[in-house]
């Protein structure tokens, strides 16, 4: 099993390492099989992911994948960032050994879910007209 430069890259080098301050966004998953954790962090602007970071405890291509997905992410819609599948990280590194393809999963699952957590937290309580009688 080899990994191309640009794998080896950004696992030397990772990109957006930590987590943003006051994230407006969290998404934690893990494998279940192999026990790697991830997690990233967002802050968003106008629909619009302005900063990205991770925090992965795993394997090379974990980290790399996750790396990846920060510098894939930042700039992008909400909608345009939830239409990225781990094949187009997997692209972005311009591949990984088959063997490790299911590593790039776990970016692409807490990506979904930071974005579920930003959504969630600007929900209105449907509840909340109807105890009050009037629109928060
Ligand atoms: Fe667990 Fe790579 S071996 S994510």
């Amino acid at each position: 099993m080899t990994y191309n430069e640009t794998v080896l890259d950004h696992f030397a080098n990772p990109r957006n390492v930590g987590e943003v301050s006051s994230p407006d966004g969290i998404g934690r998953v893990g494998n279940a099989k192999c026990g790697d954790i991830m997690q990233i962090t967002i802050k968003v602007e106008d629909n619009r992911i302005t900063h990205a970071k991770f925090k992965t405890f795993g394997c090379a291509a974990a980290i790399a994948t996750s790396s990846a997905l920060t510098e894939m992410v930042i700039g992008k819609t909400l909608e345009e960032a939830l239409k990225i599948s781990n094949q187009d990280i997997v692209n972005h590194l311009g591949g990984l050994p088959d063997i490790k393809v299911h590593c790039s999963v776990l970016g692409a699952e807490a990506l979904k879910k930071a974005i579920e957590n930003y959504r969630s937290k600007r929900l209105i309580p449907s509840n909340a007209v109807n105890l009050r009688g009037f629109a928060p």
